[in-house]
């Protein structure tokens, strides 16, 4: 089979695609024929360990995970002898977990993994790049910001994946939502949810006063000490991305002036609680209360230019690698990067 690999760390053109034998699934594992994975600023990192911290978990000279890719969605190709849950055949998705992997043409899961059948009828190639997006988004919605009817949401990032995700969940939970992005994205917003747009370049959402509830800086370009007054007395702010600011405001009591701020690590989830999230995610696609928004496709064999659009934190929703299996049927069906749905 064919993988996108890495012998060392480096730019996208470390990233070569290799063959590789296909794994034979453990007992209670599902292979899975891959038909789209996903490319994100995760996954960037992790190629070029940058921040060093990466060496820790991938290797500390070399990548010891050397195929990248966390979501995954194709269809069952071989299940261990004790897997009860799938069958050959089944269209699945969900997430590839810490040894990612999900860049090949098969991957290898736990059938108790982070991992659901698809909606019937849905595409897999969008769901190539969703649960990435949803199951970061999800938790900081539901579970970090509490979410309810009439709560004042604001989004900043509101075009990237987890943004876009963000901005379907806070309204799905009956927020009224303001999406903060550059104004090429301010269509794709709206279309999402959005009731009110903030276009970054024009304006600085930190000076507005007791404003929001929830602040959800998906792409971690804010900070709660910048942000603090645009929000509501116990209002709370949250960032996808790690800081000494945010960390310190953590290990000190978690909020100032009664502005709360909170970092949380969502990858780092029981493998359970995702998948029950994917259950839900299903539902939710199913509602049409969330769908998945992909910028562009890529070709696996064009992995490494996907890297590098991926790194002009430009894009609009998820960048989408399909595999050689599904390239065809794409090809048939006109499929184009769909930006607004
Ligand atoms: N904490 C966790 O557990 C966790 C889990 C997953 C990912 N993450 C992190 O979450 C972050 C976001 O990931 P993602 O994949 O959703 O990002 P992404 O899609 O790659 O982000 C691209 C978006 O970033 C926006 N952007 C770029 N510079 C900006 C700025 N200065 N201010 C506001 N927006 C800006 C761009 O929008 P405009 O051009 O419209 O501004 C673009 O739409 C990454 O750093 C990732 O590592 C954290």
């Amino acid at each position: 089979m064919k993988v996108a690999a890495q012998r060392r760390y480096g730019g996208p053109e470390v990233i070569t695609i290799q063959e590789r034998p296909t794994p034979v699934p453990g007992d209670d594992e599902v292979l899975v024929q891959v038909h789209a994975s996903t490319v994100t600023l995760a996954d960037c990192a992790f190629r070029k360990a940058d921040p060093f911290i990466v060496r820790l978990f991938a290797g500390l000279f070399r990548p010891k995970i050397d195929v990248l890719g966390d979501d995954i969605a194709g269809v069952v190709a071989a299940v261990g002898p004790k897997v009860t849950q799938f069958s050959v055949g089944d269209r699945v998705h969900g997430s590839a977990g810490a040894n990612l992997g999900g860049m090949a043409e098969y991957a290898c899961l736990k059938e108790a993994g982070a991992m659901v059948k698809a909606p019937p009828g849905q595409d897999l190639v969008p769901l190539g790049g969703l649960s990435y997006a949803y199951l970061t988004a999800m938790p900081f919605i539901r579970d970090e910001g509490k979410v309810k009817p009439g709560d004042r949401v604001l989004i900043n990032g509101a075009g990237s994946s987890i943004g876009a995700v963000a901005i379907q969940l806070a309204r799905y939970f009956g927020a009224e939502v303001t999406a903060v992005a550059s104004a090429r994205h301010e269509t794709l917003a709206r279309a999402l949810g959005a009731d009110h747009f903030i276009d970054r370049h024009a304006e600085d959402f930190t000076r507005r006063r007791d404003s929001f509830d929830v602040i959800f800086d998906a792409v971690g370009k804010s900070s709660h000490a910048r942000s603090a007054a645009a929000l509501k007395q116990g209002g709370i702010y949250l960032t996808t991305v790690p800081s000494w600011g945010i960390f310190w405001l953590m290990l000190t009591g978690g909020q100032r002036g009664g502005k709360r701020g909170k970092l949380a690590t969502t990858g780092l989830r029981p493998e359970l609680d995702k998948r029950g999230d994917l259950e839900i995610l299903n539902a939710l696609l199913e509602q049409g209360a969330v769908r998945p928004v992909t910028d562009r496709t890529f070709p696996l064999a064009r992995i490494a230019e996907a890297h590098r659009y991926v790194e002009t934190e430009t894009k609009a929703g998820d960048v989408v690698v399909v595999m050689p299996v599904a390239e065809a049927p794409l090809r048939l069906a006109g499929h184009a990067a769909d930006i607004a749905g």
